[in-house]
């Protein structure tokens, strides 16, 4: 299986998002996939300006001449997982603009399927061939602060016209550093993150129960909100 992460944290490979996503890595190579990691901060992504050229003068092709079509050949896979932070209750505006430029890989023609109006692929992966997943982590502790995004890369899947296979979420995850540099004991999500990247390779989907261990809540929230608000006295 070849899996590409793209990682839409600001803080590349220093952010809680990189974090969790190299466990998942390590569980996905140990069972046999080859894994590619594009890390967004890395790259000139100029936003979308919505002129259409790419759909109508210069079919396929952008006007913005920085490094996003040098990237298309590398979304070529059967996997593609968005990695993102929850920045303000959404992903962050990278992983967005990086998802707006992807529009010169459809055509403008539009195709009616499974009852709802879609653009074709232009090349690459057959609609249907790919399949998306989201890793996340939150600042806050409740689990439902992922849910527009969730909801949000749910509608991007079916736009992609791929098979949505389910979301790794860490909600309060800048708190695991801590915790592991007091000996807590969080490593039971470390090694359900690792088995998450296991079983998608092995299996083509995640085990609810291990998914639920991810997010597991590490502190109550009064206890986190004391904790944080104490820093900023
Ligand atoms: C601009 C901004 C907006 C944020 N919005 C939210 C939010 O709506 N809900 C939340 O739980 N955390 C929010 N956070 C916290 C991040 O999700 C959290 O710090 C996360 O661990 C960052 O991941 P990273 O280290 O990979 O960048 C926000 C952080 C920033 C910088």
């Amino acid at each position: 299986m070849k899996i590409l992460i793209v990682n839409g944290s600001p803080r590349g490979t220093r952010g809680a998002t990189f974090g969790v996503v190299e466990y998942f890595m390590k569980g996905a190579k140990e069972a046999g996939a080859s894994v590619d990691v594009l890390h967004l901060t890395q790259y000139k992504i100029n936003h979308c300006t919505g002129c259409f050229s790419c759909w109508t003068n210069t079919p396929g092709k952008c006007i913005h001449k920085d490094d996003v079509e040098n990237l298309f050949p590398r979304l070529d896979v059967d996997l593609l997982v968005l990695a993102t932070p929850v920045y303000v209750d959404g992903m962050t505006g990278l992983m967005k603009n990086f998802l707006d430029r992807l529009i010169p890989l459809s055509s403008g023609k539009v195709e009616i399927v499974n009852g709802h109006s879609r653009h074709p692929s232009r090349y690459g992966k057959k609609h249907g061939e790919r399949k998306l997943a989201l890793i996340s982590v939150s600042g806050f502790p409740e689990l439902d602060n992922f849910d527009p995004l969730v909801k949000h890369v749910e509608a991007v899947a079916k736009n992609m016209q791929s098979e949505f296979v389910g979301a790794i979420l860490r909600p309060n995850a800048w708190i695991i550093p801590h915790m592991l540099e007091r000996n807590a004991p969080v490593e039971d999500i470390i090694e359900a993150v690792v088995q998450s990247g296991k079983d998608i390779v092995q299996h083509g989907e995640f085990d609810r129960n291990t998914l639920n261990i991810i997010s597991r809540e590490i502190m109550p929230a009064e206890k986190v909100a004391e904790l944080i608000s104490q820093g900023f006295q």
